[in-house]
């Protein structure tokens, strides 16, 4: 198994393209069974999950093609991907597909809406908490679907078709919106979701629907109107920039100095971390390029935080603030509200001589003098990017085991944190 091994204490300097965001790149690609069409989607990233997902669609018959620069190439340019559901094949995503990647439930939707029909399994526990998916099967019964669990399958048909109606979530859900949103888009009516997620990816996946015939008001609000569609027709669309891979480097430059070029980055998809940053001590100025994210020999003040929803603190970068925390000049307090589990990072950071302890939701996190390299392992994407940003500050090695998790998530980590000036290699085997 891959690890990452780096030499820490190095300042980060030069220029990181940011990708598309891979949470916004997934429903896209959903989307596609919606339609008989080509969907064309830009700038997708390199990522296992993206890969995973292409898996899972080929199964239920779409057609994909893939253009773009290969894994290597100098230029950081996105994928292409033509995808075309002329004839869905399967409506069932079996166990061993969907338990790999939660996201992958979200073909529910669709299928059901397109093809009046779907059997797909549940997705199963995940290290960062339980994520059971009632919000969604809630979303579809109400658009009229007929719900059964079997056998860890979630089997569902829809006879007459979907017909638009009110959801209401009782709390803000990404996965379930877009799961109501895809379905409500070819369901006869008037769909009324209240409560919604407002993260940016539903308003990016709410445009490429619209895109492709769907008429949709108030996506990016928690109050979203579908007159649902009776065919979708196929259009191209560009995947946004990814806000957690922002963040994550931006944290990254707060934690070892420097001056970094985020190209292509975009204030507007997370000003609550960039607050958070500014309040620590760096510097964010919005150009034409992107963010550029700089710190000098200043020390890093402590901040607290609280997770919550778009578009509060993103609970996707809680651990990489939680990293660049270990070092302030103080202690923070970091609360979780999003999941319940979301803190298998903090006994790795403590191999590297963080001082935190836990309560409940709450992390507090005594800033150190210096943190040492150690061998630590990745245990969910964001935890492990949090190792990362810890190494990258660390005196002497880190190696980070198990970071396939980081492959799910962020394309190629290495090759942008080396352009910068760290030391870091991936190590096979
Ligand atoms: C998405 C993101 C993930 C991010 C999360 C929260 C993708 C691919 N993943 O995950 O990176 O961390 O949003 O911003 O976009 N819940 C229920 N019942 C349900 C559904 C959700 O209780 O049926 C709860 C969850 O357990 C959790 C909260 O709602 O406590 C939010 O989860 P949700 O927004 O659904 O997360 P995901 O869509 O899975």
């Amino acid at each position: 198994m891959d690890r990452i091994r780096i030499q820490g204490g190095r300042a980060l300097n030069g220029t990181i393209p940011i990708s598309g965001a891979k949470n916004a790149a997934l429903p896209l690609m959903i989307a596609s069974l919606l339609t008989e069409e080509k969907l064309i989607l830009d700038n997708v990233p390199r990522l296992a999950d993206v890969g995973l997902l292409q898996y899972i669609l080929g199964n239920h018959g779409v057609d994909i093609m893939v253009s773009g620069k290969r894994a290597g190439d100098e230029e950081h340019a996105g994928q292409t991907f033509e995808l075309c559901a002329k004839n869905i094949v399967d409506t069932t995503a079996p166990y061993h597909l969907v338990s790999k990647m939660r996201a992958s439930f979200w073909v529910i939707g669709p299928l059901l809406a397109r093809m009046g029909q779907a059997k797909v399994s549940l997705p199963g526990g995940c290290a960062i908490g339980t994520r059971p998916v009632e919000f969604h099967l809630d979303a579809l019964r109400a658009l009229g679907a007929e719900i059964e669990i079997e056998e860890g399958y979630v089997i569902t048909q829809a006879k007459g078709g979907l017909r638009g109606a009110k959801i209401s979530f009782p709390k803000v859900s990404v996965g379930a919106t877009h799961t109501a949103l895809l379905a409500a888009s070819l369901a006869r009516g008037e769909t009324l979701i209240e409560n919604a997620a407002c993260e940016p990816e539903v308003l990016d996946v709410a445009n490429c629907l619209i895109a492709m015939g769907a008429n949709i008001e108030g996506a990016g609000t928690p109050t979203i109107r579908i007159q649902g569609a009776q065919k979708l027709h196929g259009a191209r669309h560009s995947v946004l920039p990814d806000r957690i891979e922002t963040g994550t480097y931006a944290m990254a430059v707060a934690m070892t100095g420097g001056d970094v070029m985020l190209a292509g980055a975009r204030e507007d998809l997370l000003t609550a971390a960039l607050d958070v940053l500014r309040k620590t001590g760096t510097k964010i100025a919005v150009t034409n390029e992107g963010l550029r994210v700089s710190r000098n020999g200043a020390g890093i003040a402590p901040v607290d935080v609280t997770t919550e929803p778009f578009p509060g603190f993103p609970t996707d970068l809680q651990a990489q603030f939680m990293a660049l925390m270990t070092r302030a000049k103080g202690t923070s307090r970091i609360r979780e509200t999003i999941f319940e589990n979301r803190f298998m990072h903090v006994q790795e950071l403590a191999r590297l001589g963080a001082k935190i302890s836990l309560d409940g939701d709450v992390a507090t996190v005594e800033g150190v003098e210096r943190l040492k390299g150690a061998p630590v392992m990745a245990t969910d994407l964001r935890a492990s990017v949090s190792l990362v940003i810890g190494g990258l500050a660390a005196e002497g090695e880190t190696t980070v085991h198990r970071v396939y998790h980081l492959d799910r998530g962020f394309e190629r980590l290495e090759q942008k944190l080396v352009r910068c000036g760290a030391l870091i290699e991936r190590v096979s085997g």
